[in-house]
């Protein structure tokens, strides 16, 4: 079975606050931290770009998960100085060809996925299941921290699952916005077993209760 594991978001602690963060994000071991990457066009915000990417990239060894909210994804993935062992996901009605440009990011050295916005069929997976390493679920509208669920999230989450479950493959499947301590719980027994958190979880209150949030999610 798959590891579950957190994402923090890290387009939510105040920058400020990273170099504190990251130190916490060390100490717990963390697989990855979850980068988003806004065109002001595919969504309306913008934020963040490569000269925090190359910061965050000096500060820890831990891989980023450029998460492209952007159209023509091809165009931005060379304005990053990714590492072997990034993660790099887009979401496939932004760009003509998703199974090249998965294939692209795997022979960067990068783990390849695609982002599922709640209007997006699943079926894009089905079609690039060879070339996927993980699934990011949006389980809100994407664009902005801080939002509700979108009704039927659990639905979609257990019918990914029962796609990737019919493959027998070990394909991450990641779920994005408002991952709530009591959200996540659900998540994961429809079958979601990595969780992007940000706003909504406790875990980015305070990195002085990051420790204890933390571990009490990981326990659910
Ligand atoms: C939203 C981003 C998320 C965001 C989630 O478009 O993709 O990563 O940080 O934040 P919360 O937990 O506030 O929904
Ligand atoms: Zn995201």
């Amino acid at each position: 079975t798959l590891d579950k594991f957190i994402s923090p978001s890290i387009m939510v602690p105040k920058i400020y606050e990273y170099a504190e963060y990251i130190k916490l994000f060390d100490r717990y071991n963390l697989s990855v931290i979850h980068f988003d990457v806004m065109d002001g066009h595919f969504v309306p915000n913008i934020m963040l770009g490569s000269s925090v990417f190359d910061d965050l990239k000096v500060m820890t060894n831990i891989p980023l998960d450029i998460h492209l909210m952007v159209t023509q994804p091809e165009n931005y993935i060379p304005i990053f100085n990714v590492t072997k062992g990034d993660w790099i996901s887009f979401h496939p009605e932004t760009t003509n060809h998703p199974y090249r440009l998965l294939q692209t990011i795997k022979e960067l050295g990068c783990r390849a996925g695609l982002v599922i916005s709640p209007g997006t069929p699943i079926s894009y997976v089905e079609e690039s299941i060879d070339q996927l390493d993980y699934i990011t679920l949006m389980t809100v509208n994407p664009g902005f921290a801080g939002q509700t669920l979108v009704p039927n999230t659990f639905n979609k989450i257990r019918r990914i699952r029962k796609l990737l479950d019919s493959y027998e493959t070990e394909i991450d499947l990641v779920v994005d916005g408002n991952t709530t301590p009591e959200n996540s719980i659900n998540m994961a027994k429809s079958g979601a077993n990595g969780f992007v958190v940000g706003s909504a979880s406790n875990i980015l209150k305070s990195p002085s209760t990051f420790g204890k949030f933390y571990e009490e999610y990981m326990a659910n």
